[in-house]
Parts: C-alpha cells; sequence; structure tokens
C-alpha cells in the first residue's frame, strides 16, 4: 500500500465527444474524506462523476485510486478497484424486492444487509417490497445501501437528494459522513443545499462551467456565503443557498 491519497485525479479533461465539460479538474482526497461538488446545473459535475466511473473516457489526465492508475473509460475496472457511483437516476430495479437489489450488487468484504439496515433503519420493514414501492427518500437510501454492499473505496454519489424535501435530505447527510468515517471512503457527494453539504464535507469544490472557482475546508465556504453565492448567480442559482 503506498502512504499517498486515497483519490488521486490529475490534469482530467472530460466532455462528450468534440464538447469538452472539464479541461483541467484536479483533486486529491486521503481516505474518510469528504468532498462536496458544488456548482450551478450544467457546470459538469455529473460528466466529471461518469467520467471518474469509467462510464465516459478521459479526454485527458489521470485517475489514480490508492495509488493506482484506473485505465480510461473501463466501468468495470474502475469498480474493481473501489470507485461505486450512485447515479442521479438511482438505477434501482424497480421491480426487484429491496432485498433482492442489495443481494444482486453485493460483493464479499461490502456491507452485509444487517449493516445496511443499521444505517438505513427505515428499510427494515421495506425488506419484501419491490423498490419501485419505495418512497424517493428510502429509494435514496437503498441506492446508498447498493452501493456499500460493493465495497466502495470510492463513493461518488450524484444529486444525493434529487427530488427530496430538506428535512429527508437533512436525515441522510449524517449517514454519509459515518460511511466516510467508518469506512475510509473517500466521498464524493453531489447535492443541491449546498449549506447542508457542507456540513457533513470536509471540503469543498465550486464548479462553474467546467472550472473550479473556489476549494477549500467546507467550514470556511459555508462561511463565506457572498462568494458561494456568487459562483451560483452567475447561473441563476443563488436560491439553492437557502
Ligand atoms: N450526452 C451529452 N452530450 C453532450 N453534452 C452533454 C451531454 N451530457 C451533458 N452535456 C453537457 O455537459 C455540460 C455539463 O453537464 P453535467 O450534466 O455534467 O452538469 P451538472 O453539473 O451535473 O448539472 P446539473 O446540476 O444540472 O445536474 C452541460 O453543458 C451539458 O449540456
Ligand atoms: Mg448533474
Amino acid at each position: 500500500m503506498s502512504g499517498g491519497p486515497l483519490l488521486d485525479v490529475r490534469g482530467l479533461a472530460a466532455g462528450y465527444g468534440a464538447v469538452r465539460v472539464l479541461r483541467s479538474f484536479d483533486l486529491v482526497a486521503d481516505a474518510g474524506t469528504v468532498v462536496g461538488l458544488l456548482g450551478p446545473n450544467g457546470a459538469g459535475k455529473t460528466t466529471l462523476m461518469l467520467t471518474l466511473a469509467g462510464l465516459l473516457p478521459r479526454l485527458r489526465g489521470e485517475v489514480l485510486v490508492g495509488g493506482r492508475l484506473l485505465p480510461s473509460g473501463r466501468p468495470a475496472a474502475a469498480n474493481r478497484a473501489g470507485i461505486v457511483l450512485v447515479p442521479d437516476d438511482r438505477s434501482l430495479f424497480s421491480t426487484l424486492s429491496v432485498r433482492d437489489n442489495l443481494a444482486v450488487a453485493s460483493r464479499r468484504g461490502g456491507h452485509t444487509l444487517d449493516e445496511v439496515l443499521d444505517l438505513f433503519p427505515a428499510l427494515a420493514s421495506r425488506l419484501d417490497l419491490p423498490a419501485g414501492a419505495l418512497s424517493g427518500g428510502e429509494q435514496q437510501m437503498l441506492a446508498v445501501g447498493r452501493a456499500l454492499v460493493q465495497k466502495p473505496r470510492v463513493l461518488l454519489i450524484d444529486e444525493m437528494s434529487m427530488g427530496l424535501a430538506p428535512v429527508v435530505v437533512e436525515g441522510l447527510l449524517p449517514v454519509v459522513r459515518r460511511i466516510a468515517d467508518e469506512t475510509g471512503a473517500v466521498v464524493v457527494l453531489v447535492e443541491q443545499h449546498v449549506q447542508l453539504a457542507l456540513e457533513v464535507s470536509d471540503r469543498a469544490v465550486v464548479l462553474v462551467h467546467g472550472d473550479v472557482v473556489r476549494s477549500g475546508p467546507a467550514a470556511e465556504l459555508a462561511a463565506d456565503r457572498g462568494a458561494l453565492e456568487a459562483a451560483y448567480l452567475g447561473a441563476g442559482k443563488a436560491s439553492a443557498l437557502s
């Protein structure tokens, strides 16, 4: 094992064919770190997640997990290296039960069913329901549970709160913190509720039009609402900060 960072992203360029979204993105994160990835719609957050997960090829740059270079555009290799994505559509098998959604994803060494239920007790009484019958918040719990049974070293959560009320998000985000603390995973968290995200993040990165316009300790960014609002205002999203 190298003593270096668990996740090391260097000079990453990403996009879609001729459409370049990220030009040169860098991120270094040690085990157990939660990185809040913030920014307005179209900033490139999902593009970054998909590229880290190998679902989009890199146009340039390197991604290392535990010091090992990942091949570009190879989702199975990224997953084997420990990168697990919770996509913004949650990608559950809606006709399969909660139990089976977890079973088909599980990997030796990942969280067990009991450990998932310990983190998300609300799922315990839902195990035999089809995933499609769950509430939005329960589906998000299941989506994160499905990631945990895959033994993530780098957990990418895109839009934790898609379609969820803030009160539900407030319940889910501390679990993200616990996952990083207890498993040592790096968590990269995309979250619309900026202040809530900053509360559970160690560091935050603000992307605008594919460029990092601000990064630093989450507490510093949380205290500097003016700078955050300015970044979002460019895209007319200051209201997301409330
Ligand atoms: N399949 C695609 N083909 C071409 N361009 C795309 C494609 N998907 C996204 N884009 C463009 O890439 C840019 C970044 O999009 P991305 O989805 O990464 O943003 P985002 O930060 O996740 O936004 P949101 O907060 O709305 O989810 C946008 O300009 C978008 O239009
Ligand atoms: Mg997105």
